[in-house]
């Protein structure tokens, strides 16, 4: 079995990942969407917020599951028999910063190949940390997401900017 992972912060998951884990999957036998847990990042949503928000938005994706991994990307491969990370690329700024994790990543785990999606031109602008934004200052980013990540985004901006916590992370 050919099984990749589509890692990611996913802080929210938006359209542009779940269009990327979409024709990930038409390429491999299954592809695990795997949250990132680092906790010494600072986030909007929790790392069990973002998990559960993925599992919604990928329930209808077949071939698709979801998981979180804390530590190293390549450590998840080997552990779950993945042979290759699949990663969207927007622009030649995300290719300058994929590229060394690409170096770095096979040199790690010399099986595990990276492949790259260019994004379909329709997301080729949106990230997570840009619609967070956005939403902040009260533009409207429904366009971007699924409507129950976009539900939550509006909940938790509300909070932050209520409490004057200021909304971070990517
Ligand atoms: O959505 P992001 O923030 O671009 O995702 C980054 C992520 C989680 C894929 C990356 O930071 C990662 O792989 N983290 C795991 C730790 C690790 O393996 N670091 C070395 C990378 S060469």
């Amino acid at each position: 079995m050919r099984r990749a992972v589509c890692p990611g912060s996913f802080d929210p998951v938006t359209l542009g990942h779940l269009d990327v884990v979409r024709r990930a999957a038409s390429l491999f036998d299954e592809v695990v969407v795997a949250v990132g847990t680092n906790p010494s990042k600072s986030r909007l949503f929790s790392a069990e917020e973002r998990l559960s928000m993925l599992e919604r938005a990928c329930a209808g994706i077949e071939r698709v599951r979801v998981a979180s991994f804390s530590g190293l990307l390549t450590d998840f491969c080997t552990a779950n028999d993945v042979h290759a990370i699949v990663k969207g690329l927007r622009a030649g700024t995300d290719f300058d910063y994929e590229l060394p994790m690409a170096h770095m990543n096979a040199t790690l785990a010399p099986g595990v190949e990276t492949v790259y999606l260019p994004t379909s031109a329709g997301w080729s602008f949106v990230s997570s940390s840009l619609v967070k934004e956005v939403a902040g200052f009260g533009g409207d980013v429904s366009a971007f997401l699924p409507d129950f990540v976009h539900e939550a985004l509006l909940g938790r901006l509300t909070v932050d900017l209520t409490s004057g916590d200021a909304a971070s992370g990517d």
